[in-house]
């Protein structure tokens, strides 16, 4: 029997009580379609902004604290992910998705098209064209054990239309997939013979499981600085992405130079109790990152003995990496008429998830759901889909 942990004694009338916008975008829903965890914040943090407010620290951003910031990210990367980046490299920005806007704008080729392994997260297929580019879908393939790789003979195609940035989503969201070393550097040789750019999203690279090691992409080489810019946060690890900070890693030194005039531009956006709260989580938020990982390392296992068990049509390979799964549905029966999964489960079983379309044609037939959630609401929101496609069999 599973150990007692404090989630599970988190209720869904307490969920909606804090009013998260997954908890009451849908009121009257089970909410696992958008990437907040239900386990609300590390006490470090929250004892951080009482302080930002009591002193009161909420004007525009003081040096010291974006330094702090860069300082703190840097001794980060360097522990848990060996990477040394110095801090002058590493620019505080409102968000992981205005971090790829300006990159778009201020570093890719003008008007070529992105490269978008898929299936992917949604925003990057409307912002993309918002930039007057196009996205080319290059949709995954099967590797051994089951393993969506990236299609590498697709990519480089796609180079050779014309595209010139791919983005990179490491872990990825929302296959969960945490790349090896041989698969980014095989990816590295495929981008820099084609003369291409990486946007490298590492926003979940904190959350990864047993087993698997997340490679900054950039720190690979000077082959893969060269061609890159990350972007990462403590916002999706430690649940604070309305707090808008995010961190833009510099590698390349022509884009340091150009950063002496831009760093303006991409860290006005950044909000200064954001800095303060992605420090703390990264200095001091590692222990309460620990016990929640080990909870959605559980949860991540118990979703496939639910859908084994409950509605054995639906397939999920667990997630190595962040805290997304990929549900299967094609296996299932023919019950939905022209309705999507999503509206099928939503309308009938009252579960809010993500149509896997929106994540490109690749995504058609599946569904995209949080594990971020008390054991017993993952249980509740299976045994609803099962009992749902049951009236309908
Ligand atoms: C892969 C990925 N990139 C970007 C974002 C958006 O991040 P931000 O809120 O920092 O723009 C998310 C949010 O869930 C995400 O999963």
């Amino acid at each position: 029997m599973a150990v007692h942990h404090r989630f599970d004694d988190i209720t869904i009338d307490d969920l909606r009580a804090q009013g998260s916008m997954k908890w009451t975008r849908m009121p009257d829903h089970l909410a696992a379609f958008v990437a907040e965890m239900d386990f609300g914040i590390a006490p470090v943090i929250a004892q951080a902004l009482h302080q930002a407010v009591d002193t009161p620290t909420l004007g525009y951003t003081p040096p010291a604290i974006k330094d702090e910031m860069s300082a703190a990210t840097n001794e980060f990367l360097h522990s848990r992910f060996s990477w040394s980046i110095p801090p002058e490299r590493i620019y505080p920005t409102a968000d992981v998705l205005s971090a790829y806007d300006f990159v778009l704008e201020r570093f890719a080729r003008p008007g070529t098209p992105v490269i978008l392994p898929t299936p992917a997260y949604m925003p990057f297929f409307t912002i993309t064209p918002m930039r007057g580019r196009d996205v080319i879908e290059v949709p995954m393939i099967h590797g051994e054990n089951d393993r969506a790789d990236m299609d590498l003979e697709g990519i480089a195609r796609a180079f050779e239309q014309g595209a010139n940035v791919l983005i990179l989503c490491n872990p990825h969201n929302p296959l969960g997939r945490v790349y090896t070393r041989e698969e980014l550097v095989a990816l590295s040789e495929v981008v820099e013979a084609h003369g291409g750019m990486v946007f490298s999203d590492e926003i979940h690279a904190p959350l990864t499981f047993p087993g698997h090691t997340h490679l900054p992409y950039a720190s690979l080489s000077e082959v893969t600085a060269g061609h890159t810019v990350t972007a990462t946060s403590a916002s999706k690890a430690w649940n604070i992405p309305g707090l808008k900070c995010a961190q833009l890693v510099v590698t390349n030194d022509e884009h340091q130079a150009a950063m002496k005039d831009l760093a303006f531009v991409v860290s006005h956006g950044a909000a200064t109790p954001g800095l303060i709260a992605n420090t703390t989580a990264y200095r001091d938020g590692l222990p309460w990152l620990e016990d929640v990982l080990g909870y959605i390392d559980t949860n991540r296992t118990l979703l496939g003995e639910l859908l084994a068990e409950h509605l054995p049509e639906v397939t999920y390979r667990a997630p190595e990496g962040t805290y997304i799964a990929w549900l299967d549905a094609t296996g299932l029966p023919d019950i939905a008429g022209d309705r999507s999964w999503a509206t099928f489960f939503s309308e009938e079983a009252k579960v809010g998830l993500t149509d896997g379309a929106a994540c490109g044609k690749a995504g058609i037939g599946h569904l995209r759901m949080m594990l971020a959630a008390p054991s017993h609401v993952l249980e509740k929101i299976v045994l609803a889909m099962a009992q749902a496609v049951d009236r309908h069999r």
